[in-house]
């Protein structure tokens, strides 16, 4: 935990809106997951859509990790880092032809989860090494919307086309090298996980899948983004994991390395975002805390109703009122949270929005032309700037920069 203390020091530093990540947090998680699962041939791939700081990314790199790609943009981007392509798995998702040429010269391993999508790829790469992704038929995630396997969803081929996905293979000369499933993000109870993992093991027999290096269970390990969430036994977790996973080896007849993909796991709890309130208003009775941040740069309350913890950094033992914490941006539902008890906030106060490591700053966007905040990534005692937030006169020449409107 970064103590309040410092955060207001960075924001003295660096100005607000500012995201602050713990370096030093992300590295223990990423490696505590490496002694938490008792299973030697494990590798994690760290999820790198929940955030693809370039800081982040390194800090990694420094410390052997893998990653998990979506995106033709973050193969490319790990690369640049100096990730070697047998680290990366690229997850594909509706991929299109250039798409797929593009990652394929790259050298990297394709997770395909749509069979019209291995049916191309065996044919313009045929004799290839592949990876299949499976729905695991389990419901299980924070909200409908991070629920990636079951019934609905558009994610990963079902158990029953098992045979298609070997007719296919076999026409093409494909080697699956590897099964993979996603359940689902910040999956509630470790059950869930385990029937998942059963229900992908229970495919992976070596008649049918006779080359098999790998089974990668996915991400979504839970992270608790309120005090009173269900804690998660991670102990357990990580002994029954290996425990189930040594049990379908011996059957397979081969120690096949395990693979966990998470994002939130790893960084979530690492970051803050810090704004300042400049603007209180009191709207007949409803106590409303304007902001100079806004859903632009965490959208996850709008979006996902999610709770983030809010804490007055300047005056942390105000008395308590009740609060809509609200931002600049001109839709009503621009709220980081509602009716939320907090210590009295002055204009002027600084506020910490907390477990800001996953899916916000890269899930943010210029709406309303308003730039990304800047971002610092505190490890070893220091405070690096990664990115910068660019002023408004540069956001609207970039606009202009990178439009073709002279012609019109
Ligand atoms: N692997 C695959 C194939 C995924 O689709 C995802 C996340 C992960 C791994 C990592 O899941 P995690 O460990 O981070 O839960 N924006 C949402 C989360 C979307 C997750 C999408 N897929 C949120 O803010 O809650």
């Amino acid at each position: 935990m970064i103590e309040n203390s410092k955060l207001i020091t960075y924001a003295k530093n660096h100005g607000t809106p500012l995201y602050v990540y713990d370096g030093d947090l992300i590295i223990q998680k990423y490696k505590g997951l490496y002694e938490l699962i008792d299973y030697p041939k494990l590798k994690v791939l760290y999820a790198m859509k929940a955030n693809y700081n370039v800081g982040i990314l390194k800090l990694l790199k420094k410390h052997n990790a893998y990653l998990d790609t979506v995106s033709p943009a973050e193969v490319f981007l790990a690369l640049k880092l100096g990730y070697e392509n047998e680290k990366i798995l690229f997850t594909s998702n509706n991929i299109t032809d250039e798409e797929m040429h593009e990652v394929q010269a790259t050298g990297v391993l394709f997770n395909i989860g749509a069979l019209s999508s291995l049916e191309k790829y065996g044919k313009y790469y045929p004799g290839s090494n592949v990876c299949i992704r499976f729905n695991p038929d389990v419901y299980a995630g924070e909200n409908k919307y991070v629920q990636t396997a079951g019934a609905l969803t558009k994610f990963g081929i079902l158990m029953s086309d098992v045979d298609k996905v070997i007719d296919i293979a076999k026409n093409y000369n494909l080697k699956i090298i590897g099964l993979h499933e996603h359940t689902g993000s910040g999956i509630g109870t470790t059950e869930q996980v385990f029937e998942s993992m059963n229900n992908l093991l229970s495919l992976a027999a070596k008649e049918k899948f006779p080359d098999l290096q790998f089974i990668d269970f996915g991400g979504g390990l839970k992270v608790n983004y309120t005090p009173l969430a269900r804690v998660i036994d991670w102990k357990y977790f990580g002994k029954k994991v290996g425990e189930l996973f040594r049990e379908f080896c011996k059957d397979y007849g081969k120690e096949l390395y395990m693979y966990f993909e998470p994002g939130k796991y790893i960084v979530a709890e690492s970051g803050y975002l810090i704004i300042e309130v400049n603007t209180l208003k009191n709207n007949r009775g409803r106590l409303i805390a304007g902001t100079n941040s806004g859903f632009n740069h965490l959208i996850r309350p709008l979006l996902y109703g999610s709770y983030h913890h809010i804490e007055n950094l300047t005056n942390p033992n105000g008395v308590k009122k009740v609060y809509d914490v609200c931002g600049n941006i001109c839709e009503s539902g621009d709220c980081f949270a509602e009716q939320r008890e907090l210590p009295e906030i002055r204009e002027g106060d600084l506020l910490t929005i907390k477990t800001a490591g996953a899916y916000c700053y890269s899930m943010g966007s210029l709406y309303n032309l308003r730039s990304m905040p800047t971002e610092i990534l505190v490890f070893d005692d220091k405070e690096i700037v990664v990115t910068q937030k660019i002023s408004n006169q540069k956001l609207a020449e970039q606009i202009i920069k990178s439009s073709n409107f002279e012609s019109i």
